[in-house]
């Protein structure tokens, strides 16, 4: 077989494992045998690059490039849905339609998903654009995101299809994806998602599709568009998008009449609770095309369907006051405190009320009567204040202007709507924030240090920074009330033991604003030590994976304070980690080659290379000079330096050939830095 029909065999095969994996669920090969089979195609894509295909499936990695969206035309328009929260309005809408066309009509039940709409373009048989609704008439060229959607079929299988349509579709953050990255993004600072429909749509504008890739976006598909569509109504060409590779929803069902929608709408509200994504309703459309024609659509609607959306549930209960919680940062978030009220199977005490702008946006008061409701069954939240029972003698909500745990007055700053107690030294809550965020088991791990040992310790005036743990005795521990001697034994262990946590880990845990684990284990593997990242400019920075202006600014003004470095000698005179260890010899295939690594690439991070060369022995260059032996060249190299190798005749060669040359030693490490348990470097895989 020549090789350009053996790439496209191996594609064919991935995509139909891809499709039996995210779409049927009904895995056939372990995910080892599918990464080798991944593996396989990249090598030989890289190898024969005149076969490159933009819809490979070893391009759902995404790339690190900056999409800058482009505004694309729809050929036909994104319609919104009109919508009825009332059973009678479904009713009306059936019965208005069957009395226009004096006969029975047959509707096609389906999910609302509670996600971001998407139009995908295909083109004999593969993807060829994806745009956002935008305003309805033109939207944004999200493609590259797109692609990198798993149950996206980025070539159709099957037969059959149209040279050129178009599908509809949903794009959603299942919660469990929801979930995680809130968690990642409350520790790394930065806002949570408000709900997994927010966080699809951020995820789906983002530039850079790597991070879009590890975000485990779905996508189900409700509607295609196009001049030669295999059937002439909705139901039979939704189940034949199945059988092109789509995603489309199992609970799509058939009804022929009134009663029977109206079944299907109850039971969809029970069932839909067990769902691993939002919905927020029932989408009621038309079969058959030349109703739907008939019927026509106003500027805004088709009015051949209909979307009956759930309440979302809601209580409403009283507002006793309002408490102010200063994180490690010292960011302020208000608490609302309630008379407890039964919601969705809970009883509801507190709710969120994320800033002062919420407050004031919804003129909320103390001894108003509020409605609570669960948006996307999280945190509660209040939703509206019910005006017609408001007290006569009510006030309007006077927010804090100093902090209310130590009095400093609160500052703002640009683009956030948060108020922050600037007092990081003097202020309690973030001075034992600060250092739970650095004994916690993520970052140094010390054992016997939990939330009230840390305020014991605080009280009596043995701690008031991460540092002094580290001029901590036992006898002092033993001293205080409540600590025998066995307790203040494992803490000093603890701390002893703290001594061995990797460079990586100890720069999460001094608690840098959005300097997060992951982020920690990029800047420390491109640094190597802190002294390195002391002195790294703002642009030297940004050059680290995952790091842009936003964190390097975070970490340029940590260093500026006085206070900070004299924490930071104290914890290195103390003797931990403050270089990434000494890199473990793989091999030696390497020694004496230098290298210059130009470009992105497909299997490897640039860090990941960089890791790659030191552990066979070989030594990073910064520009191509006489003394570069190779130039590991990756997509969009900068042509300066394609030029400059080439004059200097030195080696190029791609990510793959590079590879091949380390790998007759089996154990390739990328880990330099990280401990055994974090190994969540980006390998490309799928799974
Ligand atoms: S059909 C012309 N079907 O709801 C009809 N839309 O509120 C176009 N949506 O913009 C829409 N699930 O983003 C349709 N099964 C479904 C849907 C659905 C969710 C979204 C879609 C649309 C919005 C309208």
């Amino acid at each position: 077989m020549d090789i350009k029909s053996k790439i496209e065999e191996l594609r064919k095969k991935i995509n139909s494992h891809n499709y039996r994996y995210y779409v049927e669920n009904t895995p056939a090969i372990s995910d080892y045998d599918f990464d080798a089979l991944l593996r396989e195609l990249q090598n030989m894509e890289e190898s024969y690059p005149q076969f490159d295909d933009v819809n490979s499936p070893t391009k759902r990695v995404g790339s690190d490039k900056s999409n800058g969206f482009e505004s694309v035309k729809h050929r036909y328009p994104m319609l919104s849905l009109s919508n009825t929260y009332s059973q009678d309005e479904l009713s009306d809408f059936c019965r208005k339609i069957e009395e226009e066309l004096e006969r029975e009509v047959q509707y096609v039940c389906e999910l609302k998903f509670d996600g971001t709409a998407i139009c995908i373009i295909y083109e004999n048989g593969k993807l060829l654009k994806a745009v956002t609704r935008g305003d309805g008439s033109s939207g944004d060229d999200v493609t590259e995101n797109v692609r990198t959607i798993n149950s996206v079929p980025l070539e159709l299988i099957g037969s059959g299809y149209p040279n050129y349509f178009e599908v509809r579709g949903e794009i959603l953050m299942p919660y469990s994806s929801f979930d995680r990255l809130n968690a990642e993004r409350e520790l790394n600072d930065e806002q949570p998602f408000a709900n997994p429909r927010n966080a699809a749509a951020g995820t789906l504008k983002l530039q850079n599709s790597s991070i879009v890739a590890k975000r485990s976006l779905d996508c189900f598909i409700y509607n295609i568009l196009g001049e030669e569509l295999p059937y002439r109504n909705h139901y039979e060409n939704t189940l034949q998008l199945k059988e092109w590779g789509f995603k489309v929803s199992e609970q799509m069902k058939l009804c022929s009449s009134v009663s029977e929608v109206w079944s299907y709408v109850e039971s969809i509200d029970k069932m839909r609770v067990e769902l691993p994504y939002a919905t927020d309703g029932v989408v009621i459309k038309v079969n058959k095309y030349d109703i739907q024609k008939q019927l026509g659509s106003t500027a805004k609607a088709p009015k051949w369907s209909v979307a009956y959306k759930f309440k979302a549930e809601q209580a409403l209960t009283k507002l006793l006051s309002v408490d102010f919680q200063v994180g490690r940062t010292g960011a302020i978030t208000p608490v609302a405190n309630l008379e407890p009220v039964q919601l969705a199977g809970t009883t509801v005490k507190r709710a969120s009320l994320h800033n002062s702008d919420q407050i004031t946006l919804l003129d909320i008061r103390v001894g108003d009567m509020v409605y609570v409701e669960k948006g996307g069954e999280i945190i509660p939240k209040i939703t509206e204040v019910e005006l017609s029972m408001r007290s006569a003698g009510s006030h309007t909500f006077e927010y804090i202007t100093n902090c209310p745990e130590c009095n400093t007055p609160l500052v703002k700053f640009e683009g956030e709507a948060k108020s922050y107690c600037p007092n990081q030294g003097g202020c309690a809550p973030q001075i034992l924030g600060r250092i739970e965020h650095f004994v916690a088991r993520k970052g140094m791990n010390i054992d016997g240090l939990g939330g009230e040992t840390i305020v014991l310790l605080h009280n009596n005036g043995l701690v008031n920074n991460i540092a002094d743990l580290y001029s901590l005795h036992h006898d002092q521990l033993v001293s205080l009330p409540r600590l025998g001697a066995k307790s203040a034994d494992n803490i000093v262990k603890g701390i002893e033991n703290s001594l061995n946590i990797p460079f990586a880990r100890v720069l999460f845990a001094l608690g840098i604003r959005f300097v997060g684990e992951t982020t920690a284990k990029y800047i420390a593997s491109h640094f190597k030590n802190l002294e390195a990242i002391m002195a790294a400019s703002t642009e030297q920075l940004i050059e680290a994976d995952e790091v842009g202006s936003k964190i390097a600014e975070s970490i340029q003004e940590y260093f500026r304070d006085e206070n900070n470095l004299e924490i930071i000698r104290r914890l290195s005179a103390a003797n931990l980690q403050m270089s990434a260890e000494s890199i473990e010899l793989v091999s030696e295939n390497l020694t004496g080659k230098n290298f210059v690594i130009s470009g992105s690439f497909i299997q490897h991070s640039r860090d990941e290379l960089k890791a790659l060369i030191e552990q066979h022995g070989g030594k990073i260059l910064s520009a191509v000079s006489s003394n570069t032996n190779f130039l590991i060249a990756g997509n969009k190299i900068g042509p300066a330096k394609l030029t400059k190798a080439t004059k200097l005749n030195i080696n190029i060669i791609s990510e793959t050939e590079f590879i091949n040359m380390i790998a007759s030693t089996d154990n390739v490490k990328l880990n330099t830095i990280t401990s055994e348990n974090d190994n969540n470097v980006t390998q490309g895989s799928l799974f």
